[in-house]
């Protein structure tokens, strides 16, 4: 293509990531600016979310630049900072974002976040008019994408957002290495999770050999705590190496009998800008119960930041640039105020822009872990969920050692 006969040579598009990071973003950078580069964009990168737009500005061109997308992370950095008034922060610094936006000349702007920042998007695009598309991103895996499930027959309303296959993989990996420990010690081990909301991640464990596993969405009253207590044992038991390893999500409600009340466990009681506190501890938590109730050793293990570290995987480099195919398809219609999701659960050749669409950003929200997806009955992650997984995942192989020496009886 001639230079001259860029379509949108003279413009600008920007770029920002915001919220916590994940595996995925530098990917989503590269592939929206490769593409964006082509149809003739400027293209600048914004730092550290919503922040690159307050004040002076922090722009970096990204145009020519070469980029790495396959390196986790974002090069861009990014921040919990809200442009709108919140309780952390009264003020509204809307005009400066939208004097920022003058003055860099940025005509249109692509967020990389999740609901928060892809939220705040959608409100200037709303109120202020501004050209945004959004670009789906978390590792909790509940940004509402309306990517549909088909599972023997029934199709279920699922999610799938970059970042999210990669986290996935590390804690499928993740957990089916902690079960040498926990074999060696015939301990239970209870891994938490990172998942304020939702329990698409703790789900992940069961592909390295977790069985049971709590999840935010299902809340662990006084009675059903009673009842996880029983399976706890029972699974332990039955299993031929006496150990288990139980995946919980850092958002889990947990009946606290001191307070006599359901509660998560705090890290810390400050909320960001957009209100949320920061979790962290359940697990040292239950560890704790399952010992004193079952009399059997517990102890917990937190997963945290290892979820979303280190490099981009296969699914999501090739999921990013199928939905960065879409931005192209957004940028040339002119269609704002839309992020581009999967349509369907696909495998990853099928990571194609024909199984794309875009959703209207008005209706992004949190989306729970389907009811089909998770038996609260047993505390187990369904047959349906695995189907899910296997699509987005490849079954990480793990060598097991299935040992069962004679016993020496002295003569
Ligand atoms: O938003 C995704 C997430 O991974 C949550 O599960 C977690 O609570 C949060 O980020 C923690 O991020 P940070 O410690 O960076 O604020």
């Amino acid at each position: 293509m001639r230079l001259d006969n860029k379509l949108f040579k003279g413009k600008t598009l920007a770029i920002l990531s915001g919220g916590g990071d994940t595996p995925a973003i530098n990917s989503s950078i590269e592939s929206v600016r490769n593409r964006a580069s082509m149809l003739g964009f400027k293209v600048y990168g914004v730092r550290k979310g919503w922040k690159g737009l307050l004040g002076e500005g922090d722009i970096v061109d990204l145009t020519h630049q070469p980029y790495d997308g396959w390196y986790g992370g974002t090069a861009l950095g990014s921040s919990r900072t809200n442009p709108f008034p919140s309780k952390k922060n009264p003020e509204s610094r809307v005009p400066q974002v939208l004097q920022n936006l003058k003055r860099y000349k940025i005509d249109v702007l692509v967020t990389i976040g999740g609901d928060d920042t892809n939220g705040a998007a959608k409100r200037l695009y709303e109120t202020e008019g501004i050209p945004v598309i959004g670009f789906p991103k978390t590792i909790d895996n509940d940004l509402r994408t309306r990517t549909m499930h088909s599972y023997q027959g029934e199709e279920t309303e699922a999610v799938l957002c970059p970042g999210f296959p990669s986290a996935a993989k590390a804690i499928a990996e993740f957990t089916g290495n902690l079960k040498t420990t926990a074999e060696s010690h015939q301990r239970i081990i209870v891994l938490e999770v990172m998942g304020r909301d939702a329990g698409w991640l703790t789900g992940t464990a069961m592909y390295g050999g977790a069985q049971l596993g709590l999840i935010p969405e299902v809340p662990m009253s006084r009675e059903r705590k009673e009842l996880f207590f029983e399976l706890v044992k029972e699974t332990y038991l039955s299993h031929p190496k006496k150990c288990l390893i139980i995946p919980v999500s850092e958002g889990v409600r947990w009946f606290d009998e001191a307070k006599d009340k359901l509660d998560v466990v705090y890290a810390s009681s400050e909320v960001d800008e957009y209100g949320h506190p920061r979790f962290g501890g359940i697990s040292g938590v239950i560890a704790s119960e399952i010992s004193r109730r079952t009399g059997i050793e517990a102890r917990a293990q937190i997963s945290g930041y290892y979820a979303r570290a280190g490099a981009c995987r296969k699914y999501d480099r090739r999921l990013t640039m199928t939905l960065a195919d879409k931005v192209v398809d957004l940028l040339l219609r002119e269609e704002y105020g839309q992020m581009p999701v999967l349509s369907k659960i696909v495998d990853y050749v099928e990571l194609e822009e024909f199984n794309t669409s875009s959703i209207d950003m008005g209706d992004i929200g949190n989306k729970p872990l389907p009811d089909l997806y998770y038996d609260a009955e047993r505390f187990r992650f369904t047959p349906a969920y695995d189907h899910f997984l296997n699509m987005v995942l490849q079954r990480p192989r793990y060598t097991d050692f299935n040992y069962d020496f004679p016993v020496v009886i002295p003569q």
